[in-house]
């Protein structure tokens, strides 16, 4: 047991006004959502004052990039 590290993992939250993490987002994208507006409808991120609204545009983006 000794020298064993634990790692705790924590869902990153992208979307703090509606408490969304990353991990619901690329859900909601592999589900099949593949703009904000789907996204946003689906999950509700981004609908509270929008400045995560870059970050789940990347987090599309990636996702998208990595299906093809
Ligand atoms: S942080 Fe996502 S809407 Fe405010």
């Amino acid at each position: 047991m000794e020298n064993e590290t634990f790692e705790i993992r924590r869902p990153v939250k992208i979307c703090l006004c509606k408490g969304v993490t990353r991990e619901q987002i690329i859900e909601s994208i592999r589900r099949g959502n593949h703009s904000l507006e789907a996204i946003a409808k689906d999950t509700t991120a981004s609908t509270g004052c929008g400045t995560c609204k870059r970050q789940v545009q990347k987090i599309l983006e990636e996702e998208l990039l990595l299906k093809k």
